[in-house]
């Protein structure tokens, strides 16, 4: 069985990050893209002290992030000692142009993979940087090579880079980078922030993607986040989302049969998200989200997901 990281132990790991990559790093630049989840700002942080002002900060908005998500990281930054070498990038409709047609979600993960690093390199030439840093953590790397699947951030990535990567934290577990996130003082809300995959809501709209399909799962993702904040869920519940399927199936509205999405509710429990198990969510909660997201626009149906992992993932693809 694992052992639980202690804070005096994240302490040295954080000791020893620094002196390696002040000496890997010499006076060269670093770019690292925060995400807004907690692997990335954790290496942000440690790269602050290690090299200060060498560091350049990018926020890659990829249009797969839930509502509010990346307003949420840019008043982040914004508000912190990382605001004065951030730049934001919109490119949204670079990757959803990149996406079209695609099906396979193995696919959807290198094209993201790719599309990051794209944006990445020309950011990084226009700056003079040498370095990439990336929130890379242990299990992305194990379901990369075991070909569970390939996390864009490893999987994904191109076999020749123009770059060096930085990744401190590849030898842990979620809730060991969170043990490091709270020995470098980072506040709860980044430390409680549930995992986000790195694909985005790419994974989560099942087949093609359209901005049309990809617009109705972020409001059923919002409307399952309002319910379960109302009732004080967000902060039980381990990883909350929906999930837009790609099938159609017969509903009924204003009297009318009309062929409407499918939308799959998925809560679990978790320490370290190599296993899960479906959260007990209240049956009245259930419902006003049930009631809520079928009032959408070309909803026909939502279902509750209870399949454990193994032999489910959290993510459906
Ligand atoms: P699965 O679906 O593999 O998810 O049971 C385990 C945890 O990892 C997250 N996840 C990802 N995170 N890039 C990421 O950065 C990815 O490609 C990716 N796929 C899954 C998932 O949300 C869950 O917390």
């Amino acid at each position: 069985m694992k052992k639980n990281l202690t804070l005096g132990e994240a302490k040295k790991f954080i000791a020893l990050k620094i002196k390696e990559i002040k000496k890997e790093v010499g006076k060269k630049n670093v770019l690292l893209a925060l995400s807004g989840g907690v692997d990335s700002m954790v290496v942000g942080k440690i790269l602050e002290k290690a090299i200060g002002n060498q560091l350049m900060l990018v926020h890659i908005n990829s249009g797969l992030l839930r509502i509010g998500d990346s307003e949420w990281i840019i008043k982040k930054i914004n508000q912190s000692s990382l605001k004065t070498n951030f730049k934001y990038v919109d490119a949204s409709k670079i990757f959803l142009k990149n996406l079209k047609n695609i099906q396979d979600s193995e696919k959807k993960r290198k094209i993201i993979g790719y599309t990051f690093i794209d944006i990445l390199t020309k950011t990084a030439k226009k700056n003079g940087i040498t370095f990439l840093a990336q929130g890379t953590i242990y299990p992305d790397i194990l379901e990369s090579k075991n070909n569970i699947k390939a996390h864009h951030n490893v999987g994904g990535l191109p076999k020749k880079m123009d770059f060096k990567l930085i990744e401190p934290l590849k030898t842990l577990y979620k809730d060991e980078v969170r043990v490091v996130g709270k020995a470098l003082g980072l506040e709860d809300d980044f430390l409680n922030k549930q995992p986000f995959p790195g694909p985005g809501l790419a994974v989560r709209c099942l087949g093609k993607i359209t901005l049309e399909r990809l617009n109705i799962l972020k409001k059923s993702d919002k409307i399952l986040r309002e319910e379960f904040d109302k009732c004080g869920l967000s902060k039980k519940v381990w990883q909350f989302f929906t999930i837009i399927s790609d099938v159609k199936r017969m509903g009924i509205n204003k009297n009318k049969r009309f062929s409407g999405f499918v939308i799959i509710i998925r809560a679990v429990r978790s320490v370290d998200a190599m296993t899960a198990q479906a959260y007990e969510i209240p049956f009245n909660v259930l419902n006003t989200v049930v009631e809520r997201i079928t009032k959408l626009k070309f909803v026909s149906r939502v279902v509750y997901d209870l399949t454990p992992k193994p032999c489910g993932t959290i993510e459906w693809e």
